[in-house]
């Protein structure tokens, strides 16, 4: 689903102007060389959640179109870790969830443990499964409304079925799936509306209400286990569990295998992160479904949180670069030059990685593919699965009537570190407390990781990277990008600016 938006002839012909020397690269060169290159904003963005920009050049390479720059845009100071400064940290959990519609229960769980560091305390064995079980929710929520609703209508013809709003104006590719094929994920769209619903009613059982949760709190889960909220419980996640198995891993692998050039496309940086998420323990927190780690040139590593240094030379803060989340510092610097984003560029011992349900599948061994276009698509789906087959086993450890929260007081001081996963990747919130107030608080999201800006060093970001090289078989219509942008599942609207140097046109928005 595309639109087109107009734009001035001077944006056109500054950007000629700008990029008349562009050649291609593999991540980490300039091509804006000459003194006329300028960055701007290019907008409105065309979505409701719309703070990403992801402006391209492409170019001829060996009698090929393809992107040879790459831009991801934060356009929105998101400044979070200002508001929470001096409040009650237990305002955090609530608070942070804001940040997101889409994964607030990510940024509770993370906050939440966070602050059960500095507190010293653990989580009830109730509140642990209830909390992953809300959180279960919101993955196959979020799975399934990235498959059907955001990426699989960049893979279908919907001609002579969707003609109406909000399904035109539309690409019409001619690699795309027509007929019979189109026609089945049409109609498992319309399903999958039904069981988006389903999943939100699930985890409200327990999360009070869903998207925001207000049942998550340092030391286990506010409501409380009764037998007949957790058959209430099964019987939902009995039908997305069938769901899931017969309907939307069928037609994930089926994508898969009608589009097999993406298994060589948007292969990005090649290096994997994922902090582990589901904790199966409250005293061994190595014990998860998803694992801990990371992948450098194809080995499996530890991850350590002291490696995680955010730079901010192309971002529009003042504060210091190179800073770790411990003593990091979000000081919002909007007219700063050379900046072309409010995301930070977080690295792992300066090195770019890729985060999502492709790292996650890597690390623990359930699925070693890629990285590429499929096999995001094909491991997020797996994944789905996995976690919502291993939610009937949690709900059998659910003692009811037992306790589902422990109690905790705020510490005149302390620190915590609450690194869990988002459905679409790593995230981390970094809490320091002085004087029983909130004296630090740092936030670093799997878009982060994966839409950040280039670092000091001038490497480009996951997603960046993975745009480089992409073909662009027509220029009016590419695809191409936003099958890239899309397999990311870029948590914000994507705006997609293409430029073909030497010519006016085409410059194309895309919305994610
Ligand atoms: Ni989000």
């Amino acid at each position: 689903m595309a639109t087109k938006e107009k734009e001035t002839e001077n944006e056109v012909e500054t950007k000629k102007a700008a990029t008349a020397t562009s050649k291609p690269s593999s991540g980490t060169v300039t091509p804006h060389a000459t003194a006329a290159a300028k960055t701007f904003k290019v907008g409105p963005v065309t979505r409701i959640e719309g703070h990403l920009d992801i402006e391209v050049t492409v170019d001829q390479v060996n009698g090929q179109m393809q992107v040879v720059d790459a831009k991801c845009e934060g356009t929105m100071f998101r400044g979070f870790e200002n508001i929470l400064l001096n409040r009650d940290p237990r305002d955090a959990v609530h608070l942070t969830q804001r940040i997101c519609g889409v994964c607030p229960v990510s940024h509770a769980m993370a906050s939440s443990m966070a602050l059960e560091q500095a507190f010293r305390i653990t989580p009830t064995e109730n509140g642990r499964v209830m909390r992953n079980l809300i959180l279960g929710a919101n993955f196959i929520q979020s799975h399934i409304l990235h498959f059907y609703h955001l990426a699989a209508p960049d893979y279908i013809d919907t001609t002579g079925i969707l003609d109406m709003s909000p399904w035109t104006p539309r690409y019409t590719t001619s690699d795309m799936a027509k007929g019979a094929t189109a026609q089945s994920l049409v109609n498992n769209y319309l399903t999958a509306l039904a069981m988006r619903r389903k999943a939100h009613q699930m985890g409200a059982i327990f999360g009070g209400k869903l998207p925001h949760t207000p049942t998550f709190s340092p030391g286990g889960c506010s409501e409380i286990v009764s037998a007949d909220k957790v058959t209430a419980f099964r019987a939902l996640l009995t039908e997305l569990r069938n769901f899931l198995t017969n309907t939307m891993v069928p037609d994930a692998l089926a994508v898969a295998s009608l589009f097999p050039a993406y298994k060589t496309i948007g292969r990005g940086s090649g290096n994997l992160l994922a902090y582990g998420v589901f904790d199966l323990s409250t005293t061994n927190t190595n014990n998860k479904l998803l694992a801990r780690g990371r992948v450098l040139n194809g080995q499996l590593q530890t991850v350590s949180a002291t490696s995680i240094k955010e730079y901010v030379k192309y971002g529009y803060y003042s504060s210091a670069t190179g800073l770790n989340p411990a003593t990091g510092a979000t000081t919002p610097s909007p007219a700063k030059a050379g900046a072309y984003s409010w995301l930070k560029a977080p690295r792992y011992d300066n090195a770019v990685y890729e985060v999502g349900p492709l790292a996650r599948m890597w690390v623990n061994g359930d699925y070693r593919n890629g990285p590429s276009v499929i096999d995001r698509v094909a491991a997020r789906a797996l994944e789905a699965q996995k976690i919502a087959d291993a939610m009937d086993g949690w709900l059998n450890q659910l003692v009811v009537g037992g306790q589902t929260c422990r109690a905790a007081s705020v510490p005149a001081s302390g620190t915590g570190i609450g690194l869990t996963e988002a459905a679409r990747g790593a995230l981390g919130h970094w809490v320091e407390i002085r004087n029983s107030k909130l004296s630090r608080y740092q936030v670093i999201t799997p878009t982060a990781w994966n839409a950040s800006p280039k670092d000091d060093s001038g490497q480009m970001g996951a997603m960046e990277q993975a745009l480089m090289g992409t073909p662009v078989a027509d220029t009016t219509q590419p695809i191409e990008l936003l099958r890239v942008v899309h397999s990311f599942d870029p948590c914000l609207a994507c705006a997609v600016h293409l430029l073909r140097p030497g010519q006016k046109r085409p410059k194309v928005v895309l919305r994610a």
